[in-house]
């Protein structure tokens, strides 16, 4: 069956890896990730947005990677991608999800605090792990979209108190990434990472990883970043290979035929993404 991120996280933190966290939009999208990772025999978590749940609905989500948790035999997580509704965070959790993140990084401190809280108590009854954002991570991701100006890197000196209060089983943080791509090659705080990892005990989780240099993301897994988050780069991947075939076939029209190349683009990424992370034959 599908899993809580719990253990896989608690593992690659204790081994110095990363899982990577995978958006995906559709069946094909979800396959190609799945596919991707029972090659590489690595757990694996499939991370919906509030958007994407709307769009594909969250019975035809939760089936889909409980088909998959069946096919194959991997560790298989469904996790809610910054959610910052209360009440839509538990009909996922209802639904089946066990691992969501509470997205409440734009409220000030103490109302991320107790909307977090809030969705750790319901989670905990479910055995649903729950992640948060402290710090603002920058960049657009479906509706949620922050200007440059309104970036706030992880404060070191709060996140354990944020922890300690919440409960929470696994923190994101701002280190200088950000959703969608890049106009200039991202510089990643790493020792703000390293000082937040030092006084914390939860795995750290990278936002925004799509166009982060490969030196970089294994840099910031050495510090202690357990979940590494990717969704631009599959979409850019998908289109990119779907284009190239409907161009070369104008008259195709079969989904299961211009698909294809699009899956296969995906594939090659996240088995790229899983040698970087260094979560192969984690399984
Ligand atoms: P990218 O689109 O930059 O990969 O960010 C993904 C992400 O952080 C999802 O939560
Ligand atoms: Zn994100
Ligand atoms: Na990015």
């Amino acid at each position: 069956d599908i899993v809580s991120t719990k253990e896989m996280l608690l593992d690659a933190k204790k081994n110095s890896y990363a899982i990577p966290a995978f958006n995906i939009h559709n069946l094909e999208t979800m396959q190609a990730v799945l596919e991707g990772a029972w090659e590489m025999k690595s757990p694996i978590i499939i991370a919906t947005t509030p958007g994407t749940v709307n769009y594909a609905g969250l019975d035809f989500l939760v089936g889909m990677a409980k088909a998959g948790a069946k096919n194959f035999n991997i560790p298989i997580a469904i996790h809610l991608d910054h959610c910052s509704d209360v009440d839509f965070i538990k009909k996922c959790i209802l639904a089946g999800y066990k691992s969501v993140m509470i997205d409440a990084s734009l409220k000030d401190y103490e109302e991320n605090i107790r909307l977090t809280r809030e969705i750790v108590n319901f989670a905990q009854k479910y055995g649903a792990t729950v992640e948060s954002e402290l710090g603002v991570v920058g960049g657009q991701e479906d509706e949620r979209k922050v200007d440059e100006k309104d970036v706030l890197y992880t404060d070191p000196n709060v996140a354990l108190d944020f922890i300690e209060k919440t409960e929470i089983d696994s923190l994101a943080i701002a280190i200088g990434t950000a959703h969608g791509v890049y106009k200039l090659e991202p510089k990643l705080d790493i020792d703000r990472l390293e000082e937040i990892r030092n006084k914390v005990y939860v795995p750290l989780v990278l936002h925004g990883a799509s166009g982060v240099p490969e030196k970089s993301v294994i840099e910031a897994i050495e510090h202690g970043i357990c979940k590494i988050n990717i969704s631009t780069e599959l979409k850019m991947a998908f289109i990119k290979n779907i284009r190239k075939y409907l161009s070369e076939n104008p008259s195709a029209n079969d989904p299961r035929n211009y698909l294809t190349p699009g899956k296969e683009a995906i594939k090659k990424v996240v088995i790229d993404k899983i040698k970087i992370c260094g979560c192969e034959n984690r399984a």
